[in-house]
């Protein structure tokens, strides 16, 4: 059966990732298989995960001249279908996005368009929550364009904020009840999307 060749970028410890390779392995990723993980930095947990799941995988460092490049050199040498942004720190130009020809996913740990934006990532996006003082937070699962966590959303699940939250029982909530189920159920989304208009091409 046609499958969609998805890469996962990294930038920590992968458990967003290793939601994936979870759901891969319960067959819920029908249309899309993992085919690369690409960390920015070596030594991150994240391709520990990659490694024990067989995966092939490329550290790429994003703060080396001629990152992006070489991201698009490795997604075109492995036939990439749909990158998956997993917990990525990094921001990736306009002309990476306009050069990538498939779709980019991103998972973002809040309701956009809450919380989110430039500087708002891992511990300080849920800091900015409690200091808020909302009731619900979550996740969500959008479309990567030039703009930081600006393209058109794709999935949302909300979470309870519960008292005496702090950023780190609020993150690991936000990670179990939404980030994890989230983003298996989009990336099959897409590549069910994927795998329609190659079988319409044939
Ligand atoms: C977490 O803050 C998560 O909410 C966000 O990226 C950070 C690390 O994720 N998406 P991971 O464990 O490396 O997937």
């Amino acid at each position: 059966m046609l499958t969609a060749r998805i890469a996962v970028v990294v930038s920590g410890g992968g458990t967003n990732l290793q939601a994936l390779i979870d759901a891969q392995a319960r067959g819920e990723l029908k249309s899309g298989q993992i085919a690369l993980v690409i960390a920015d930095k070596a030594g991150i947990g994240a391709i520990a995960r990659a490694e024990k799941a067989g995966i092939d995988r490329k550290v790429i460092v994003r703060k080396e001249e001629g990152f992006e490049e070489k991201v698009l050199a490795a997604l075109a040498e492995h036939r990439i279908d749909m990158a998956v942004l997993a917990g990525f720190l990094g921001i990736l130009s306009a002309d990476f996005i306009a050069r990538f020809p498939g779709p980019i996913l991103n998972i973002h740990p809040a309701l956009i368009p809450s919380f989110c934006g430039k500087g708002f990532y891992g511990l300080r996006v849920h800091r900015a929550a409690l200091d808020c003082g909302v009731k619900v937070t979550g996740a969500t699962v959008h479309y990567v364009n030039e703009v930081p966590d600006g393209g058109r959303i794709l999935l949302q699940k909300a979470v309870d904020v519960l008292p005496g939250d702090t950023p780190e029982t609020l993150q690991r909530r936000v990670m179990e009840e939404a980030e994890w189920i989230l983003l298996p159920q989009a990336a099959e989304i897409v590549c069910a999307q994927i795998v329609r208009e190659k079988e319409s091409n044939e």
